[in-house]
């Protein structure tokens, strides 16, 4: 692979099929066979796709303004975020009401282009999915500051405490549109490794036991869409415990990837275990998948953790 590189991996993983491989994808099928690219399988194995040059039509005068945006942490939240349900950008704190248009109509493109893009290139999703928010990621990861469970900086795989998925997975579309400087990432052993050696010492919830009073809450009102499965409460707390344990962080398998200006890569970030090194102005669009439409189920972390504990852990 010429654009992206594999820079070291430290210690060998527990099992070789347990560690994310760079898939490199041309932006337009080779053949009119769409549904043979066998996309899906390589998302669901863990591995990212990665396209060296962004697909997303992006005028210069977009990215110019993109580039101009100086947030800061002090004044915003972690990342300006475009909700395409509301129709809402949030996180743009004091930004000029024009600005924060242009900002939202260019978002909302994105999140439009990936839609488009998925539904082309994984037939198998199409549809099948909650267009969940799109992000823009204007600060320098590199010694950003955070709390230790919010840093990008440490390994982890992805879950929200505010959308619960019940089992329906995570996939996130990025695009890195600084025209000067990489994203670094480090990737680790993917979930399933993961779960095969730390889920029983985290502990994984009895069936029945979901969120603690926010899921009651949404249960008595019967809002399923914000109540925690015992899922959705052992993805948090597992997300907690990779980025608190220093051992894990310190001596974890680690493959450092570089997506150069102008790439694009995409990857199920509830099975590829990242860290975000350093890197500014990135777009990114999540999906949440049906579990339902899953070509390869067994993969899925809901049922590898079902296959380790012996009991369902969403309805
Ligand atoms: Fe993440």
């Amino acid at each position: 692979m010429s654009a992206t590189a594999e820079k070291r991996a430290v210690a060998p993983a527990s099992h070789p099929e347990w560690v994310s491989r760079m898939v490199e994808v041309p932006p337009v099928p080779a053949t009119a066979a769409r549904q043979n690219e066998g996309l899906a399988r390589e998302l669901e194995s863990g591995n990212i796709l990665f396209l060296p040059r962004l697909p997303f039509p992006l005028s210069d005068e977009d990215r110019a303004f993109l580039l101009a945006q100086k947030q800061t942490d002090a004044g915003y939240h972690k990342n300006i975020a475009y909700r395409p349900a509301e129709e809402r950008l949030t996180g743009a704190g004091k930004m000029p009401a024009r600005d924060a248009a242009r900002l939202k109509s260019i978002l909302k493109a994105y999140s439009e282009w990936a839609a488009r893009f998925l539904t082309e290139r994984v037939a198998e999703y199409a549809g099948r999915w909650v267009r969940d928010f799109a992000s823009y990621r204007p600060i320098e990861e590199k010694g950003r500051e955070a709390r230790l469970t919010a840093r990008n900086d440490l390994a982890h795989v992805d879950a929200f405490p505010t959308r619960p998925t019940h089992g329906d997975r995570i996939l996130r579309v990025f695009a890195n549109v600084n025209p000067a400087k990489g994203r670094v990432w480090v990737t680790s052993e993917t979930f399933e490794g993961l779960a095969e050696r730390f889920a029983r010492q985290v502990g994984i919830p009895k069936a029945g036991s979901g969120g603690k009073v926010f899921g009651i809450m949404a249960k008595a009102l019967g809002i399923r869409q914000w109540s925690r499965s015992p899922y959705d409460a052992f993805m948090l707390r597992f997300h907690d415990f990779l980025k608190e344990n220093s051992e894990f962080q310190r001596n974890c398998i680690k493959q450092q990837w570089e997506f150069p200006p102008g790439s694009c890569w995409i990857c199920y970030t509830d099975m590829v275990s990242h860290a975000v090194l350093s890197g500014q102005f990135a777009l990114e669009q999540t999906f949440l998948i049906s579990r339902h439409a899953m070509t390869l189920p067994e993969k899925s972390p809901i049922r590898i953790l079902e296959r380790i504990c012996g009991h369902a852990l969403s309805n």
